[in-house]
Order: structure tokens, then sequence, then C-alpha cells
């Protein structure tokens, strides 16, 4: 058997850097076509499109907020036109904004939650349409350690990323009698724009937390990504899975 992905296609949202980049190059490297969604990095999301072609493989991007019921309906018309078919969906755009309990904003909440936890039950919904016809598919949920250990000043993250850990198990046992299999992924601390302030305030003693005494890098991610999104993690459903170093059992 190969872990190959030839004749899929895959979307990633928030694909364009960090994570989400890394995922789509991989998903792409694997033979798989891949819709890169973007926000607001649209530069980003071009370059990465040609470097991903340029090394003969296919990719294709779509401007879309996840969390806007529009957008994410322009993007499946997109993904209707371009593939006619949807094989693996990532859900991987999320976002922080951290404050402690007492001063959190209720904006800062929802804004929380509708990107990390709304964006991909909407994503999802239309997905789940596709992969239904087909009788195959796979959904990745990039949720966090956060959302099963907590973290100071990240209510409002925390609880979307536990809310889309509950979200991926309640999918799991609607669609896998339809083919399609649903799981999480929950990364630790890893090198990214958006784990670099906390990398940043908590220094030296962040790493005496993590077992594995490194943060991750993106790449380790998507390796595991690309496993849940073959044909080798097919009796696998409903799993939240930490790429964490150890954190989460430390
Ligand atoms: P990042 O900030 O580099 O990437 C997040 C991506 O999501 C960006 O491309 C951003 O434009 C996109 N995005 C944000 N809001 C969006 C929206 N409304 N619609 C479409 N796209 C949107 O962060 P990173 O680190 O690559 O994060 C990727 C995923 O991994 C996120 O879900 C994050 O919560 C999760 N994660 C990251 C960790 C880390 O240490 N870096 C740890 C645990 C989880």
């Amino acid at each position: 058997m190969k872990l190959d992905l030839s004749g899929k296609t895959a979307l990633v949202t928030g694909g364009a850097r960090g994570i989400g980049a890394s995922i789509s190059r991989t998903l792409a490297a694997a033979g798989a076509k891949v819709v890169i969604n973007f926000n607001k990095s649209g530069e980003k999301a071009g370059k990465l499109r040609d470097e991903i072609r340029s090394e003969g493989f296919e990719s294709e991007i779509f401007q879309a907020d996840v969390s806007e019921p529009d957008q994410v309906d322009r993007l499946f018309q997109f993904i209707r036109s371009y593939s006619g078919r949807l094989d693996i969906l990532v859900n991987n755009a999320g976002m922080i904004r951290d404050a402690l309990l007492l001063a959190m904003s209720a904006a800062e909440w929802d804004k929380v939650h509708d990107v990390n936890l709304r964006g991909a039950f909407l994503t999802t919904r239309i997905a789940a349409e596709l992969m239904v016809l087909k009788h195959y598919g796979k959904i990745i949920n990039i949720a966090s350690v956060s959302g099963i250990r907590g973290g100071r000043g990240q209510t409002n993250y925390a609880s979307a990323k536990g809310g889309l850990i509950s979200f991926t198990r309640a999918c799991a046992v609607e669609l896998a009698p339809k083919g399609i299999q649903v799981n999480a992924v929950l990364p630790g601390f890893i090198e990214t724009e958006m784990s670099t302030r906390a990398r940043r305030r908590a220094g030296e003693a962040l790493l005496d937390r993590i077992p594995a005494q490194r943060f991750g890098n993106p790449q380790e991610v998507a390796n595991l990504v690309l496993f849940l999104a073959s044909e080798f993690s097919d009796y696998i459903t409903g799993q939240a899975i930490p790429v964490d170093g150890g954190l989460s059992v430390s």
C-alpha cells in the first residue's frame, strides 16, 4: 500500500500560511488537487499555489471568511466548478484573542468561536453533502491541546477548540455509516505566527513543560493530517490526536 492521494480533491481552510501552508503543500505532494482557502493572506496564498504548481502538482486559491455562510457557499460553488468533488476537508482556519476572563469582552468571545467553531460547522455541513454522494470523505479538524487542557487567558479559545473536539465526535457518529471519517488533530506549541507571542512571553519556562523539550514545527502536524487524509486511516474516526511532544500527558 502506498500513501497516495491522486485523484482526490482537498480543501484546506486558512491554508496559506503556518500549519495550513504545510498541510496544503503536503497533501498536494501526495497527489491531491488542493484548494487553498484564505481570508486576508491573498499574497501568501498566490505564492504557495505557484510554488505547488511549479513542483508539478495541482492547486487553486479562493478567498472566503469561513465564519460567513454566504462566503462559505461561494467557496463550495467554486469547488464544485473546479473539481466537482471534495474528498478531504481540513478545517485549519483559526485565531486567538487572548484575555483574562474578567477582562474578556463578548466580542472577543464571539469572534474566536465564530472562526474556530462555527467556521468548521459551516464548511463541514456542505462538505458532507458532497462526500455523501461518493460515500467517501475525510474531515480533519485542527483543534488544540488547549481544548483538553485549558490555558490561562484562553477561555474563549479553549472552549471553542473543546467544542471543535466534541463536534468532531458527534460528526463521526453521524457520518461513519456514510463512509466519512472525522478526526481532530491537537497541536501543542508549534512554531508559527500564532504562537510567537505566547512562546516569547513564556520563554524557556514553556520548554520545561514540554517533555520533548522543543516546540513542534508545522510539518509535524501536516504529517498526521496526511495519514488521516489517506486510506491508511480508514478505520479511525471520532478521535482527537495530539501532536505536542508529550505536553498533554505531562
Ligand atoms: P496562523 O495564524 O499562522 O494561521 C491561521 C490561518 O487561519 C491563517 O492563514 C489565517 O488567515 C486563517 N484564518 C483566520 N481567520 C480566518 C477566517 N475567518 N476565514 C478563513 N481563514 C481564516 O496560525 P497557525 O499556528 O498556523 O494555526 C493553524 C491552526 O492550528 C489554527 O486552527 C490554530 O488554532 C491551530 N493551533 C495552532 C497552534 C500553534 O502553536 N501554532 C497550537 C494549537 C492549535
